[in-house]
């Protein structure tokens, strides 16, 4: 059984399509990223699975529990933490968790609360008003509400988006633990290093469609080749090398490698045309790089 399974969900609002036929599976223990311009429709996907929203067509279940028809159930298997802020400004952040255990049936839920004030830095505030918050320890708070009822599945919807560094950490560090315990995870991102860090999978939402769906290091390996830079003396390319030409400045020749072994036959190359290399740069594409490729070349309407 699938974690999560989104099933040709459409989204309209008026006659504009905000999902238009999403299918993708996230996998139990997964650590899944979803990526996407704003406007791409993450967001919209999250209130449908957390049954804040109401899709248009298709079905989406979370640990087998269809989100419409079997909410209960599937509400409890999910907890999300939403993009945006929303909190009693007149509860403590205790209160704010005791009240949510309430909410899941949960009695005595304070030790795994109290752990979770722990793991999140929150210990100190746990009888502060949330309106006294900063806005990265209010954050901390909807996360810790999310995890209230220890769900199988947890989803962060731009968790880390205008948060310090040190939030960051914190909540990093204990998502992962939350992730090797069994813990499957998915998380919206503008930030691609921590998606490429964290995450064993990426799908890719534009335009409400997934354009994007493979293990990370699938993708990073079908983006851009690596690319070769090299400064020769004479300025000269063989002219056997000229097909792999991407770029040439400064008597300085970028070539596309395609993979790492063509290193040596285009080495050889230019030793053998009596041409030597004075400097040599290989670069590698990282997420952001596959991302920005992506969003460009995918046409309208695809
Ligand atoms: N309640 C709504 N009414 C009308 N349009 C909406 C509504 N919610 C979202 N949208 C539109 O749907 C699209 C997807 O939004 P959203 O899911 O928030 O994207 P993302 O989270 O990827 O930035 C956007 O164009 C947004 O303006
Ligand atoms: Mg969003």
């Amino acid at each position: 059984m699938s974690a999560i399974c989104f099933d040709n969900v459409v989204k309209r609002f008026g006659n504009f399509t905000a999902l238009d036929g999403v299918s993708f599976n996230v996998e139990q223990g997964d650590f899944f990223a979803l990526l996407g311009p704003n406007g791409a429709g993450k967001t919209t996907l999250i209130s449908i699975l957390g049954g804040l929203t109401q899709s248009s067509a298709g079905a989406i279940s979370v640990m087998g529990h269809d989100v419409a028809g079997d909410y209960r159930a599937a509400r409890r298997a999910v907890g999300i933490v939403p993009q945006e802020l929303v909190f009693d400004p007149f509860f403590t952040v205790r209160e704010t968790l005791t009240f949510q255990s309430g909410y899941f049936g949960l009695k005595n839920n304070d030790a795994w609360i109290d752990e979770i004030l722990e793991n999140l830095g929150l210990t100190e505030k746990a009888n502060t008003n949330m309106r006294a918050l900063s806005g990265g320890m209010k954050r901390r708070v909807m996360v810790a509400q999310a995890l209230v009822h220890r769900p199988p599945v947890i989803v962060l919807d731009e968790p880390t988006a205008g948060v310090d560094v040190e939030l960051r950490q914190t909540l990093w560090a204990f998502i992962r633990r939350l992730n090797a315990d069994g813990h499957t995870i998915v998380l919206t991102t503008h930030y691609l290093e921590e998606a490429e860090e964290l995450c064993n999978r990426i799908a890719m939402l534009k335009q409400g469609k997934l354009i994007a769906l493979e293990e990370k290091t699938a993708l990073m390996n079908r983006g851009k080749a690596r690319s070769l830079t090299l400064r020769l003396r004479p300025a000269e390319l063989p002219d056997a090398l000229r097909p792999l030409l991407v770029a040439e400045c400064d008597g300085n020749f970028e070539l596309k490698l395609a993979e790492p072994d063509a290193l040596t036959d285009i080495l050889v190359a230019i030793k053998s045309a009596g041409i030597s290399v004075r400097d040599i740069e290989v670069a590698k594409p990282d997420l952001e790089d596959i991302f920005v490729d992506m969003m460009r070349n995918v046409p309208r309407g695809a």
